[in-house]
């Protein structure tokens, strides 16, 4: 499922992230990059655990964790702390697979995290520049991407996808990976329609006694499928 998600960041928020990575120390995004995916990756990122990269990737945590749509659509079990990257002068980064498993290292021991769900949030006005679409390769045909600033995109760990050349301006945004406690794409799908129904649902016949079943029926697909 591709699924975007409007409004993570406000004004005030961004324009503080914008102030913040003005002055950044950008690194080869290469440093970071697998062995396959280095060959295709031409861009600027922050060092991971850099802090600077702590601060804002806290920031987008947080952000996150109160987007209404986020957790239900995600179902987050282990969220890899954000990276931020920048694309200007021509960078681009070519068709790949992001690694399986990352490893978290901002705890006492490295964690492992499926790659479960890809985001990218994007932090620059899309008139200020040129190129930068995400392109995704979904089961629904090339999905192209380019977003307001503070709006982010989810999609599948599982997709082939790649940023076209910004020939004009510069392209900051932050991005992370998401192991679910659904592993199943087709799982964490369906109980995100039912939720989506149950709330809808709750809105507008908030009396209705079928909500009860339907609530249960959520939860225990929920505890069926869930991995803790
Ligand atoms: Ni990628």
């Amino acid at each position: 499922m591709l699924l975007q998600l409007p409004d993570v960041l406000g004004p005030d928020a961004l324009a503080h992230c914008s102030e913040r990575l003005a002055n950044a120390d950008w690194a080869d995004g290469r440093l970071t990059a697998g062995y396959q995916s280095a060959k295709a990756k031409d861009n600027l990122q922050l060092v991971e655990r850099s802090p600077l990269a702590r601060e804002l990737g806290a920031l987008v945590l947080d952000a996150l964790g109160r987007h209404p749509s986020f957790f239900t659509a995600v179902l987050p079990r282990h969220i890899y702390p954000p990276l931020f990257n920048c694309y200007r002068g021509g960078g681009s980064f070519g068709t790949h697979v992001d690694n399986a498993v990352r490893y978290d290292h901002s705890g006492a021991r490295a964690e492992p995290v499926r790659t479960d769900v890809s985001m990218t949030l994007f932090l620059s006005d899309p008139g200020s520049y040129d190129g930068g679409e995400l392109l995704i390769e979904d089961t629904y045909g090339l999905q192209r991407v380019k977003l307001p600033a503070g709006h982010a995109v989810i999609y599948p760990g599982t997709s082939l996808h790649r940023v076209t050349p910004v020939t004009r301006g510069e392209r900051l945004a932050a991005f992370t990976w998401i192991q679910s406690m659904i592993r199943d794409a087709g799982q964490r799908r369906l109980l995100f329609d039912l939720d989506v129904s149950i709330r809808l649902l709750t809105r507008d016949h908030p009396e209705h006694p079928a909500l009860v079943n339907l609530t249960g029926s959520y939860h225990n697909l929920l505890r069926q499928w869930a991995e803790l």
